[in-house]
């Protein structure tokens, strides 16, 4: 195999807006270079400092324990994630400041203070103590985007109870694996949840897996949509009976820094779900640490993550990192497209909202729906943009600049995984100049580097591996149930060190640009292609809304490509369409990389975090029947739309 070859050409660069460096936590390159330097020079150093800016019962004397693959982090240390999110701050004065700002999709605003979500909080610990929930039992959370769903975790992590919350748009048979998988005895549902006007009925997919579920003993179910539904006696409990005169004074214990915090099963765009696993003080630091300098969160910052609190950008960065930080943070309900396509328009001007935080594939549908909708609503509150979830093509990230930023604002393009807990690559936002499309560079005491296949490290704008030599705080410390899975698939590759999977380069100035993983290359006429850089020569085409290429095998090239277009709103599909898009990513990338073939769909098959499905796409472009797991598949129907399309 040779190495992977990327073929982006983006050079635009964008400084930091002084107005916005000379407010910032870290205002120049300077600065960062050199708290960069301190950090992996004196790691221990560095973090023991950062972990004292949190409350521990007993402060750690150790800082950091590496015998590859296994790192423990503030060892001896003992702390409450849980307080450090709530008590901390009432206790310190700031419990009328609103925690949390809470839209429902129907329309209804619910807001929380510190001090009245600390309350909720305890109250509902003592509720779980009451069902019989002890420390270090699992406890599965499936729940829609309401603030019981923050209250259910952050209780669990105030008595040592091990999360793992599965997102609410999977089904039964999804939700039934990992509850087995990580030996819950204890689910958190509700009725139903509110999605695009619609009941999903959460409770009854929670019936049926627990039916193959014998050791689950109670579930707790909170009532939001009001939908019929079957209570089993002795097992199912009314959220509201058990907190029923339950008392809400309760003090966090000391649990020790390498105390389970969660698991969360990964989407994976293959195979069957991996349980990661997060422990307590690593992760509390990790999280705080990024949120507080990659967001630079200020006290009057109004911040909105439009993720799920089903994956690890919720975990981290709606609920544990600003909380950690003591940060006003919006929650949303429902769909962006409900009622209205300008529905997170109307949030961002209701809430006069400062900071906001989205995926590429929501950037890429908004610009499919028109600039109109933005345009309708008073953005100028925006300080600060950031994406996460896949490379953001530069077309996105312009587009992003100038209609929702408004010229003003930095993006923040983060790198990371649900493994790494926290934000590995980012700008930060007043020190760093941005380029589209690259993550740019590391963050305090994240050591990246990019190998060859045979280990040695690539040079200036190489593709290779992207590897983390150095552990970080918030790093997973295994796959649940699993360490031959974890050794295997994350520190075999290259012995002792962390493989992401993803392909990357760096460029002349040291900028990281993250391809994609590696399992999407495409190998044509002997070039090893990220199919993330195709896909974004055409998204570069003004016809084109999204893209997803994958290859087929072809006698003569080896591998072709097959390009999945999804066209504009206005756009007509042609003939003379498809044979455009495929001239223009010969001609901005090469004639070799010119698809064989692209097809008109409607979407293309995504996971339900919005990363497509290649997998499937690769075997219909093949001409054989998608196989294997579509459980992650967002929409099933695309998949049979797809079917249909001849070339
Ligand atoms: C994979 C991790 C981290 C929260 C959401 C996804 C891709 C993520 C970026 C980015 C390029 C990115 C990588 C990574 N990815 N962010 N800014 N630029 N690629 O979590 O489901 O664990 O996926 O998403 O391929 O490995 P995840």
């Amino acid at each position: 195999m040779t190495t992977i070859k990327s073929v982006s050409k983006e050079s635009r660069v964008f400084d930091p807006p002084a107005a916005f460096a000379e407010r910032a936590r870290v205002g120049s390159r300077a600065r960062y270079d050199e708290l960069y330097r301190r950090s992996v020079e004196d790691p221990e150093g560095f973090w023991a400092e950062q972990a004292r800016e949190l409350h521990w019962f007993r402060e750690p004397t150790t800082i950091r324990q590496w015998d590859p693959p296994f790192a423990k982090w503030f060892e001896d240390g003992t702390t409450n994630l849980a307080y450090n999110c709530l008590d901390r701050h009432v206790a310190e004065g700031r419990g009328d400041k609103t925690a949390f700002i809470w839209e429902g999709e129907p329309g209804e605003t619910l807001t929380l203070s510190y001090a009245e979500l600390t309350r909720e909080v305890r109250r509902f610990a003592n509720a779980l103590l009451g069902a019989g929930v002890a420390q270090g039992d699992r406890v599965v959370i499936y729940m829609g985007m309401v603030p019981e769903a923050a209250i259910a975790m952050l209780a669990c992590a105030r008595i040592g109870a091990v999360h793992s919350v599965i997102f609410g748009g999977f089904a039964a048979d999804a939700v039934r694996d990992r509850i087995l998988d990580a030996g819950a005895t204890t689910v958190i549902t509700q009725d139903g949840a509110w999605r695009r006007g619609k009941v999903v009925e959460l409770k009854a997919q929670v019936d049926k897996a627990l039916e193959s579920c014998p050791e689950v003993a109670r579930t707790i179910v909170l009532r939001r949509t009001g939908n019929e539904i079957t209570m089993a006696v002795g097992r199912d409990l009314e959220w509201a009976d058990v907190l029923e005169g339950v008392s809400d004074e309760h003090e966090a214990p000391a649990l020790a820094a390498e105390h389970p915090l969660f698991i969360l099963y990964t989407s994976g765009t293959t195979g069957t779900p991996k349980g990661v696993l997060h422990t307590t003080g690593g992760y509390m630091v990790g999280t705080y640490v990024t949120s507080k300098y990659v967001f630079d969160l200020r006290d009057d910052d109004v911040y909105w993550c439009t993720a799920d609190v089903g994956w690890i950008t919720g975990h981290s960065y709606i609920v544990y990192g600003p909380l950690a930080n003591g940060a006003t943070v919006v929650m949303y309900e429902g769909a962006p497209n409900h009622p209205g396509l300008d529905r997170f328009w109307e949030i961002v001007a209701k809430h006069r909202v400062t900071i906001f935080y989205t995926a590429p594939t929501a950037i890429r549908a908004f610009i499919k729906w028109g600039d109109e909708h933005p345009g309708k609503h008073d953005l100028g509150s925006l300080r600060l943009l950031g994406t996460v979830g896949e490379p953001i093509n530069p077309e996105a990230w312009i587009w992003y600049r100038r209609v929702i930023g408004g010229d003003r604002c930095p993006i923040i393009d983060t790198w990371w995984q649900t493994e790494t807990g926290g934000i590995m690559m980012s700008p930060l936002p007043g020190a760093i100049a941005a380029k589209p499309g690259s993550c740019t560079l590391p963050f305090f005491g994240v050591s990246p580097k990019i190998l060859r296949e045979d280990g040695s490290e690539a040079g200036p704008n190489e593709g290779g591996y992207l590897v983390i030599d150095q552990p970080w705080p918030s790093m997973l410390r295994t796959v649940w149930g699993n360490e031959e899975r974890f050794r295997k698939g994350y520190f075999s590759r290259f012995p002792g060190k962390y493989f992401t999977g993803d392909g990357a380069r760096r460029d002349e100035d040291g900028y990281f640009w993250v391809m994609g993983r590696v399992d999407d290359v495409v190998n044509v006429s002997g070039h090893r292609l990220g199919t993330a850089e195709l896909e974004s020569a055409l998204v570069a085409h003004p016809a084109v809304a999204e893209a997803a290429v994958v290859a087929r095998p072809d006698e003569l090239t080896g591998q072709a490509l097959v390009a999945f277009v999804t066209l504009k709103g206005t756009v007509t599909p042609s003939a003379e369409l498809k044979k455009a898009l495929a001239d223009h990513v010969g001609e901005e990338i090469g004639k070799f990389a010119r698809p064989a073939s692209v097809r008109f769909a409607d979407a293309v098959p995504k996971t339900r975090s919005g990363k497509i499905m290649r997998r499937l796409l690769a075997e219909l472009a093949a001409g054989k029947e998608p196989a294997g797991d579509v459980t992650t598949l967002e929409d099933i129907s695309v998949l049979a739309k797809l079917r249909g399309e001849d070339e």
